[in-house]
């Protein structure tokens, strides 16, 4: 388990999914360790509840919320902009956030619900921090995979599809949470000589919102059963919150660049995780899906900044 004393006094901290579940967890260990935390989500009440939350148990006034739709890439741009705009540095860029199943087959950009949203939503914004987390070197992405990785059944298929329908096998959440490590690996090799790392996760089996959408898919019956068999081996949010918190703080893992992580040790990932060749095309498919240029790292935010800095509860972004 986590054993690091680290303090992030004057780090600056996103976690994307951080409303529930794992991910506030996560937000608050780093608020308890004296950073300053941006949390970001789609439900603004649900989002500003998990604030006041993470707020009263650390005791950390620095701990803020801000609208992200990653099922919408213009969101992704707009939260991007006033993050740019309004923060100084990034030093730990948590990808959390995900969706396992809905009523909602697409994203707003019309691509698969899961991989639309767990992975070019995250792919994205991490594109778009990229040169505030260069800044802010040493500095750290830890992307939140799952062991449902090595589900995928066989090889990724990067056929283009039609323009209705583009890439139509990158889609579903066992493939999403592959393209998380696959993600990972990529960006670990593209920033290495920048000082940033990135890692994947799986956090371990918790029983969260992220399971309830279930229902949407199977009938009552055998969501209840998958409930029961899973049941023994489930552990709660903040113990699986460890290991997120251990590949973004912890000393051991400071020179450890893409690699997959569980239980606070190096796991093992699927053999098409490991896979530099697949990582490559992926991040070219995901650029071309999010319409950025293939080989132009750094990127920019190309959009006009009119930006406001205070935050909801009208304090102004106090910065070190
Ligand atoms: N639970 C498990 O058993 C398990 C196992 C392995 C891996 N994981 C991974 O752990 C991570 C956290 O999952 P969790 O179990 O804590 O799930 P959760 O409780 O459902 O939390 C998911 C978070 O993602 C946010 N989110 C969902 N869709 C979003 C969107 N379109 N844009 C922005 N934010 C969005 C949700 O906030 P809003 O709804 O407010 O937007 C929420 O904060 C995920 O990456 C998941 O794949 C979980």
């Amino acid at each position: 388990m986590l054993n690091s004393l680290m303090l992030c006094v004057s780090s600056s901290f996103v976690s994307v999914g951080a409303s529930s579940g794992i991910g506030r967890e996560v937000a608050l260990d780093m608020a308890k360790r004296g950073a300053r935390v941006i949390t970001a989500s789609r439900d603004e009440e649900k989002g500003l509840e998990s604030v006041n939350y993470i707020k009263n148990l650390s005791k950390n006034s620095s701990v803020f919320w801000k609208k992200l739709n990653l099922s919408d890439l213009s969101s992704v741009r707009q939260f991007a902009i006033w993050f740019t705009s309004c923060e100084q540095r990034l030093d730990i860029l948590i990808n959390n956030a995900a969706i396992a199943y809905s009523n909602v087959e697409k994203t707003v950009d019309g691509y698969d619900l899961c991989f639309g949203t767990n992975h070019l939503g995250h792919f994205l914004l991490t594109e778009l921090l990229v040169n505030h987390l260069k800044r802010s070197a040493p500095a750290r992405i830890v992307i939140v995979s799952s062991l449902a990785h090595i589900l995928v059944p066989g090889p990724l298929r990067f056929d283009k599809g039609d323009e209705d329908t583009l890439y139509p096998h990158l889609s579903g959440y066992e493939i999403s949470k592959l393209a998380n490590i696959l993600h990972a690996k990529e960006l670990a090799r593209r920033l290495a000589q920048f000082g940033v790392s990135a890692n994947a996760v799986h956090p371990g089996g918790v029983d969260t919102e992220l399971w309830k959408g279930m229902a949407y898919k199977w009938p009552p019956w055998f969501c209840f059963l998958i409930r029961m068999m899973v049941k023994p081996v489930l552990i709660d949010a903040n113990a699986a919150a460890q290991t997120i918190v251990y590949a973004a703080v912890d000393d051991r893992v400071k020179t450890i660049t893409g690699r997959y992580f569980e239980k606070c040790s190096l796991a093992r990932e699927s053999i098409q995780a490991k896979s530099l060749s697949v990582a490559k095309k992926l991040w070219e498919v995901s650029s071309f899906l999010t319409g950025l240029q293939v080989h132009t790292l750094p990127l920019e935010v190309n959009e006009p900044r009119v930006v406001d800095c205070t935050d909801k509860t009208n304090q102004t972004l106090d910065r070190e």
